[in-house]
């Protein structure tokens, strides 16, 4: 993982749309953490286990097996060998995955897997806790934010895009709480990194984010 590229930031930031033109860029692999989270949370909710029951997040997240694969350079998730990449983007499965990603055992387990996909390859990998906890020595770190209103906004018109109905009220309350459950965890918490670039693209535009991030990586290297 000479050259690797931690993106941490909250919900909504930009992340992996950030993340994947970086990595398409510089011919790296992008690793997308979230969605590790989203398949355990996937697990969980078919299992009927409830949010808030840690004791049985804890015991019900080890039957999942957890594996990522390639296809045409786009990462696919695998629960339990079965492709769920498809099924986990919907608002039920990224409220389980607020929740249950609180859990030490449900993080334990999959910075294993993150770390073995980095020591294969340079990566872009994005997350909460990627420059904190998973990859501390990451080539560079970026901190990632916007606006809470930004965000609930970008957040409000891709879901009207796509046609479904929702609320702006509704949207920033979501967006606050899980800001608030991922920066307030005890194990692995989201916070900017010391050694981490922050970068506000709340008056950013996508390509303005990567061209800067780029720069600061060919500055670096
Ligand atoms: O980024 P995404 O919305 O797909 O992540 C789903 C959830 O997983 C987040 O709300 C966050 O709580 C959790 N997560 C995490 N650590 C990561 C990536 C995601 O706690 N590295």
């Amino acid at each position: 993982m000479g050259y690797s590229i931690a993106i941490d930031g909250p919900a909504g930031a930009g992340k992996s749309t950030i993340a994947k033109r970086i990595a398409k860029s510089l011919s790296f692999v992008y690793v997308d953490t979230g969605a590790m989270y989203r398949a355990i949370a996937l697990h969980l909710i078919r299992q009927g286990v409830p949010p808030g029951d840690s004791d049985l997040i804890g015991k019900v997240c080890q039957e999942a097996d957890i594996t990522i694969r390639y296809q045409d350079k786009e990462q696919q998730v695998l629960l339990n060998a079965e492709n769920v990449t498809g099924l986990i983007r919907t608002e039920e499965v990224g409220n389980m995955a607020s929740a249950s990603s609180v859990n030490p055992k449900v993080r334990l387990k999959l910075v294993e897997l993150q770390r073995a996909l980095a020591a294969g390859a340079d990566v872009v990998m994005d997350g909460r806790d990627i420059g904190t906890y998973v990859l501390p020595d990451a080539f560079l770190k970026i901190y990632l934010t916007a606006s809470v209103k930004t965000r609930a906004n970008r957040r409000y018109l891709e879901l009207q895009k796509k046609g479904i109905p929702c609320d702006l009220a509704q949207i920033t309350e979501d967006i606050e709480e899980r800001d608030h459950r991922d920066m307030t965890r005890e194990f692995a918490p989201l916070k900017q990194a010391e050694d981490a670039v922050l970068v506000d693209t709340s008056s950013m535009n996508i390509e303005e984010v990567a061209d800067q991030i780029l720069k600061l990586y060919k500055e670096k290297r």
